[in-house]
């Protein structure tokens, strides 16, 4: 007998055959009693699991951070303890509305997330790579995606949905911008930014908060491809992120990523002529330098797609002493969300999964039986299933870990925004300063391709959130919209040849 492993059922009994079903005769049906073809059959019926409710496309890579600077001064995570410092990292980027088998070269915000495996615990960076967002109040997230998604009666994404909506709902005009211009088709997740987004705190051993900002600075540049580039690729193939991205990783070429963060002073917030946690809107770079943190590579092909990429659970939730929450609304609607959404999808011990364990933790918790209940008891004693109990070995709390106290004070309402003329003031920044000539011809041109299809009220109603950015915003896209109509209608008079 050689070394050769030998195939057997999942219960550890070696199987005759992988091929042969167990018949009555050699032209005969099959037996019942052939359990194991049952169990090929069923297993099969069971390997897909729900997709994510949104960005179910994605592709994944294991790696690492690096911190270059010393940031200990605002955070006492450990994460950022000492420069040279390494923590291992998964790294998951997606698109935000396809399904799991949509085109990967696809029009669309990209999701942005790091799970950084930190010594006490996971810290999960659930991010996109845009700064902003489309909607600042979580009650607004569930219909925002519903744009996004199938119309229920064509089944098909509905233009006429999505302009609808951002048209009622001028804080998007900021993402929906980004969305439109040259950063909405990067060339696959090596050539984009990630941000945090949000506004998150830290705090440091003095117990000092402030708030904060993360940014994730492309190394390898920028890419993006144009709409007809993008279209010609996705009629060669749909997978091309996962192709670009496995290849550059098994061939030695490792993604980098420079991280970087603003940071706020507490009590300074509470002076600002803005809301620093409205998640619609950026921090000035020039009021709020980006500060050097390390240095993110991605330097591995998970070994199994399904086992790290698709288990991974990300959450917003996921944080670590010395980096905590905002008061911002969609965040804490976030903090909530995310892990009922892996119970559901994953099951109720999610975090046990090899993506997700708190590998280079100590993990001690009471949480009982369940589904998925194939670990020990981590409670640190047998018989220590509830608390507070007798056992000395057994898990207890470590108050020098709470986060400093937040003094949150107002009325309890539902609030407008104070000034909803400052949701035109930094999309009008990115339009008017940041981009050249060549980049706002092709935003109009984008753009138009994508309402082309809207009804003439939703156009106007959008065209009049352009005008508020700026009067050339709508002017180009209006241009581009008809121009766009003018083609259309000469191709349609074309005789067509037969
Ligand atoms: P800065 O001139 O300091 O920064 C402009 C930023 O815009 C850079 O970070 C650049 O990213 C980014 N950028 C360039 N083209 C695009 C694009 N098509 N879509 C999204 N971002 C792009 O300006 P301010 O900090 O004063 O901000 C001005 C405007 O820039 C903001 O209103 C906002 O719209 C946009 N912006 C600001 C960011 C911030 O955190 N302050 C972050 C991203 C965008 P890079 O350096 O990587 O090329
Ligand atoms: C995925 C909810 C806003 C980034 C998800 C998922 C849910 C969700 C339920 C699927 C999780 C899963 O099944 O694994 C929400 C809600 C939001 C919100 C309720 C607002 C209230 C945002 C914002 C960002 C973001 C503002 C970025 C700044 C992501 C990313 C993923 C994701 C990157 C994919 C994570 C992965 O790779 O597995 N979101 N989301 N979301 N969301 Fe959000």
């Amino acid at each position: 007998m050689t070394d050769q492993k030998r195939l057997t059922t999942t219960a550890g009994a070696p199987m005759p055959t992988n091929e042969h079903s167990l018949t009555a005769g050699n032209r005969g049906p099959v037996l019942m009693q052939d359990y194991q073809l049952i169990e090929k059959l069923a297993h099969q019926n069971r390997e897909r699991i729900p997709e994510r409710v949104v960005h179910a496309k994605g592709w994944g890579a294991k790696g690492k951070l690096t911190i270059t600077n010393d940031i200990s001064m605002y955070s006492r995570a450990k994460i950022f303890s000492e420069v040279g410092k390494t923590t291992e990292v998964l790294s998951r980027w997606s698109t935000v509305a396809g399904e799991l088998g949509a085109a990967d070269a696809e029009r669309d915000v990209r999701g942005f997330s790091f799970k950084f495996y930190t010594e006490e615990g996971n810290w999960d960076m659930v991010g996109n790579n845009t700064p902003v967002f489309f909607v600042r109040d979580p009650y607004k997230f569930p219909d925002f995606i519903r744009t996004q998604k199938r119309h229920p009666v064509t089944n098909l994404r509905s233009p006429e949905a999505m302009f609808d909506f951002w048209a009622a709902q001028p804080e998007s005009v900021h993402q929906v911008t980004i969305l439109m211009s040259d950063r909405g088709i990067p060339t696959n997740p090596m050539h984009m930014n990630g941000y945090g987004s949000h506004t998150f705190s830290t705090w440091n051993a003095a117990g000092e908060r402030f708030w904060v900002k993360f940014h994730f600075k492309v190394q390898q540049g920028h890419k993006h491809y144009t709409n007809q580039e993008a279209e010609t690729l996705i009629g060669k193939t749909r997978e091309s992120y996962q192709e670009d991205l496995y290849n550059a990783i098994d061939e030695g070429n490792f993604p980098k990523w420079k991280m970087m963060i603003q940071v706020m002073p507490e009590e300074e917030a509470a002076t600002l002529p803005f809301n620093p946690f409205d998640v619609t809107k950026v921090w000035s770079h020039k009021d709020y330098p980006l500060i050097e943190v390390g240095m993110v590579e991605m330097n591995e092909n998970p070994e199994n797609y399904f086992m790290y990429v698709e288990n991974a659970a990300y959450s917003p939730s996921n944080v670590v002493p010395g980096i905590g929450f905002s008061p911002d609304k969609m965040l804490q609607g976030r903090i909530f969300s995310y892990a009922d959404a892996h119970r559901y999808r994953l099951g109720t011990h999610y975090e046990q999964l090899p993506a997700n364990q708190a590998k280079n933790a100590d993990v001690n918790f009471y949480h009982k039986d369940g589904s998925m209940r194939f670990f020990p008891p981590k409670t640190g004693h047998v018989d220590a299933y509830y608390e507070p109990n007798q056992y000395a070995e057994s898990a207890k709390a470590d108050p020098s870990v709470a986060e400093p106290p937040l003094k949150i004070d107002g009325d309890a309402a539902r609030y407008d925004p104070a000034d909803p003329d400052a949701d035109y003031v930094q999309p009008r920044a990115l339009y008017a300063e940041v981009m050249n000539d060549e980049e706002r011809g092709r935003l109009h041109s984008n753009m138009a391709s994508a309402m082309g299809p809207c009804s003439d009220s939703v156009k106007e109603r959008w065209y009049a959130v352009l005008r508020k950015v700026h009067p050339d915003y709508e002017a180009g896209v209006r241009k581009a919209v008809e121009d766009d109509v003018n083609a259309i209608s000469v191709t349609d008079d074309t005789p067509v040849e037969v």
